[in-house]
This record gives C-alpha cells, structure tokens and sequence, in this order.
C-alpha cells in the first residue's frame, strides 16, 4: 500500500470539510420541496439543524486551508498560483458570507441572493482547489 503521510490527512480533511460545505448545500436544497410538503415549517427546523453541521464543515476547511498555506511553501510558487489562491480566497468568503446572509436574512432577496452565493461560491471555491492541489 503507498504510504499515509500528513499531506493525505491534511487533504483528505479538507476534501470532508468540501463534501460537507458544498455537497451538503447541494443535497438540502434538493431535498427542500420533499420536506415541505411534510409540514410547511419542517424547512425551517431542517435547515437551522444542517447550519450545525454545515458551520463546521466550514471551520474544517479554513482550519485545513491554513494548514496548506503553513506547509505548501506559498512564497515559492508561481504568480499564477498565487492569483488562482486569491481567487479561491475571494469566492470562499463570498460563499461563507452568502449562507451567513442566507440565514440572517428576513427578506426574499437576502434569502435568494444569499443562498445563491453561498452555493455559487462553494462550486467556484472546489473548481479552484483542484486547480491550486494540480
Ligand atoms: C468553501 C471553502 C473551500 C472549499 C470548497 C475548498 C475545496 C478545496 C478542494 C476540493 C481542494 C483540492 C483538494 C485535492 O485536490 O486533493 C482544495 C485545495 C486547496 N485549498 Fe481549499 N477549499 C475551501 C477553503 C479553503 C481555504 C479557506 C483555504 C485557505 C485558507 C484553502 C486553501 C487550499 C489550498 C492551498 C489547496 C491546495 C492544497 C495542496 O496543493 O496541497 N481552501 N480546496
């Protein structure tokens, strides 16, 4: 078997903390219509019970991200790389921002906009991390 280093674990937490943060967006809101057709608040309850695991999925990966930052060697990289992490940074915060404006929002607009950057984000923030890892 190939050996098990600490870059497999730290990437390997980072990629939990995406499937959690952008596939979990992805799968509520796949979900949402079925729930409420249940109960018309079951949307609510299920949505403030995912912010839990979600939050920490997030914290996964800016724990894990800072972590890459200390071991990549990002002053030794290209300018090229360093443009596609400001990118990646820039539509991180865009996603985290998005659901935090998502969940405090009262208003329709606040509710859709927020909802779609945060998922919008999300995607953006993968597609630059496989392009960062290379
Ligand atoms: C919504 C938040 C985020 C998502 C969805 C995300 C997703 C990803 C994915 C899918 C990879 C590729 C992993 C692989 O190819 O094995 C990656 C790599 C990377 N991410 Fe993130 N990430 C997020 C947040 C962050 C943050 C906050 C930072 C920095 C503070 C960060 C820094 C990096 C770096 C430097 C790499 C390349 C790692 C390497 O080459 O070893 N990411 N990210």
């Amino acid at each position: 078997m190939l050996p098990v280093t600490w870059d497999t674990v730290r990437l390997s937490l980072h990629v939990l903390g995406a499937t959690i943060w952008v596939g979990g967006q992805i799968t509520l809101l796949y979900l949402l219509s079925t729930v409420r057709e249940l109960d018309a608040g079951a949307p609510a309850v299920v949505a403030r019970r995912f912010n839990q695991i979600a939050w920490a999925g997030f914290a996964l990966l800016l724990v894990t991200g800072v972590w890459h930052l200390l071991v990549i060697g990002v002053g030794d990289r290209t300018t090229a790389y360093h443009v596609t992490l400001v990118i990646k940074l820039l539509v991180v915060a865009a996603s985290g921002c998005g659901v935090a404006v998502h969940i405090i929002g009262r208003s329709k607009v606040a509710l859709a906009i927020g909802g779609a950057l945060g998922l919008l984000g999300a995607l953006a923030a993968l597609f630059f991390g496989v392009l960062l890892h290379g």
